[in-house]
């Protein structure tokens, strides 16, 4: 089946979904687990490949996660999740993370991180997906940013798969 025609970013993209923070969710350190919530992107970014894609999608490679500052309890974090680019079978999706103080609407930026995902097809081999329309001046600056990425990647994996 050909891939679909390329799609806006807006078709694909999750703005601000939203998860209130409870004690369960703190480390040792009494702030967010950073796990929970490096977990909890890729889930969502898993969502966008596969509106995007329309199959069944696989995280391939996540890249320059950072931790800019520490979510507290009683945070309400905001996860903002948009397709960059894709390219054959894999597409780079950002991610930002964002921790609201609900009773002020104080916003502070707590992560940014770009993953990989591959979408597959019924026997689990890639499957070349649509292209990307950037319509807004952050999207077009993202989609030329992820091909420099890509190729930071590609070059790292092959220099790793001659070892
Ligand atoms: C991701 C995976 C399907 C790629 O399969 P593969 O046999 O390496 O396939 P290919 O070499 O044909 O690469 C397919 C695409 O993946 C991309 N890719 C593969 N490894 C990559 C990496 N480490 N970083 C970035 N892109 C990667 C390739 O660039 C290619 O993209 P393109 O089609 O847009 O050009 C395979 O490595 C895999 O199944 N990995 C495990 C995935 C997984 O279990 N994830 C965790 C649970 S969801």
């Amino acid at each position: 089946m050909p891939p679909r025609p390329a799609r806006p970013v807006s078709a694909s993209a999750i703005d601000k979904h939203v998860y209130k923070v409870f004690p369960n969710d703190m480390n040792s350190h009494q702030t967010v687990f950073g796990g929970m919530i490096m977990a909890k992107c890729d889930r969502l970014a898993l969502v966008v490949a596969e509106r995007h894609s329309g199959h069944v999608c696989v995280t391939a490679a996540v890249d320059s996660i950072h931790f800019r500052a520490p979510a507290k309890g009683n945070d309400t974090l905001l996860f903002s999740l948009a397709l960059n680019r894709s390219w054959g079978s894999s597409m780079e999706i950002g991610a930002r993370v964002e921790a609201e103080n609900s009773y002020t609407g104080e916003c502070r930026h707590i992560l940014s991180a770009f993953f990989t995902f591959v979408a597959l097809d019924e026997n689990d081999k890639p499957i070349d997906v649509p292209g990307v329309k950037p319509e807004t001046e952050d999207q077009k600056r993202r989609f030329l940013n992820a091909e420099i990425r890509r190729k930071g990647r590609l070059a790292t994996r092959n220099k790793l798969n001659e070892r």
